[in-house]
């Protein structure tokens, strides 16, 4: 376990990085586990350029925190962006509002989404189908810079079997809060696995916070669960910031943000190059659930449903 008091001198060492790191932030508005992350990052990076994503609804309740981040570092810039990642056609605004800035992206962080206890979903767009469109379609502003990195807050490690004939869950019989959780997690570890193959210099985290006492997993009391050793939203945030800065978690030879605390061993990949990590900074070995789906090429077809849905998504908008 990387202990916390680790964790925090490492986030101070934030403060050392060059100046003006690019970061975008996707579900960090006025609480959650990316809120924590986004406020850990920016009181200690010098300079940074950072855009955060916000709802409609949210924008106001938002904007009063990225006001206070400004004062607690004032040389920070961020720029608020207004989307609702629950359509995915709404990733492609996000991403031009950055490169339209930018020429480099050194971080992107995904946090956005909830578990549906109550039906058919948007749980599913805001979970996969989006962050991975912004994740594909980031990657030449993530490879423009030195150290790239993705942290996506999801459930790496907790992939398990899936439904192979309906990936997107579309049938109502084959839908259930559960299935929606697993079928998001393992298909954005194995698309994320082909993003980092093909992109070999960029560090892509795929972590389980475990229970983070957020207004997300205050929903899940309302359905009679509590799970134990929960963690404050501030711990959470803490080692998000760790996760998304520190070189532990770097591609081989591709470090360069802060240097590796000593005393820590290093951390796994899984087969296909992504680090699962779990709630205390180790990695997880899922290969008993992943090796198999990579033998039989089902990452090639979750990924080929992937593109299906964005192109409907797409088609569906230019309809409207
Ligand atoms: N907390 C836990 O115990 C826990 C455990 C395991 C995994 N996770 C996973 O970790 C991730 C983050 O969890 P969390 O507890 O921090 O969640 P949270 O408290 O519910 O925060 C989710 C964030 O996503 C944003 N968001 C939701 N729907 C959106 C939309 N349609 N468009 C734009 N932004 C949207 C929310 O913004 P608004 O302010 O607009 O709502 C908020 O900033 C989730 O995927 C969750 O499943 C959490």
């Amino acid at each position: 376990m990387v202990a916390l008091q680790t964790v925090l001198r490492s986030n101070t060492n934030i403060a050392r990085l060059p100046s003006g790191l690019v970061a975008l932030f996707i579900g960090a508005t006025s609480s959650g586990i990316g809120e924590g992350t986004l406020e850990h990052f920016a009181q200690h990076a010098p300079a940074p350029r950072i855009y955060s994503v916000a709802r409609p609804q949210s924008a106001a309740a938002h904007e009063a925190v990225l006001a206070s981040l400004r004062k607690s570092n004032p040389t920070t810039t961020i720029t608020l962006i207004t989307a609702d990642i629950s359509l995915v056609s709404e990733i492609d605004k996000i991403v031009a509002a950055v490169r339209q800035k930018e020429t480099k992206l050194d971080i992107f962080v995904t946090s956005g989404g909830f578990m549906a206890f109550e039906g058919l979903d948007p749980s599913m767009s805001t979970r996969y189908y989006s962050p991975l469109r912004a994740a594909q379609l980031l990657l030449p502003l993530l490879n423009a810079a030195l150290s790239p990195r993705i942290l996506a807050v999801l459930a790496g490690g907790h992939e398990a079997q899936m439904n192979e004939d309906d990936l997107g869950l579309r049938d109502p019989a084959n839908w259930s809060y559960w299935n929606a959780a697993v079928h998001a997690a393992t298909m954005c570890t194995l698309s994320l696995e082909r993003l980092t193959r093909r992109n070999p210099r960029l560090s892509i985290v795929h972590w389980y916070p475990g229970p983070v006492v957020t207004p997300g997993l205050a929903k899940w009391y309302k359905y009679g669960l509590t799970p134990p050793n929960q963690r404050s939203q501030d711990e959470g945030g803490t080692r998000g910031a760790f996760l998304a800065t520190s070189d532990r978690y770097a591609v081989h030879g591709h470090g360069g943000l802060v240097p590796m605390p000593g005393g820590l061993g290093g951390v796994n990949k899984s087969g296909g190059g992504v680090f699962l990590v779990d709630a205390d900074g180790e990695s997880i070995d899922n290969e008993g659930v992943l090796a198999g789906y990579r033998e039989r090429a089902v990452d090639a077809v979750v990924w080929s449903h992937t593109e299906k849905v964005w192109a409907e998504c797409a088609a569906r908008k230019d309809e409207l």
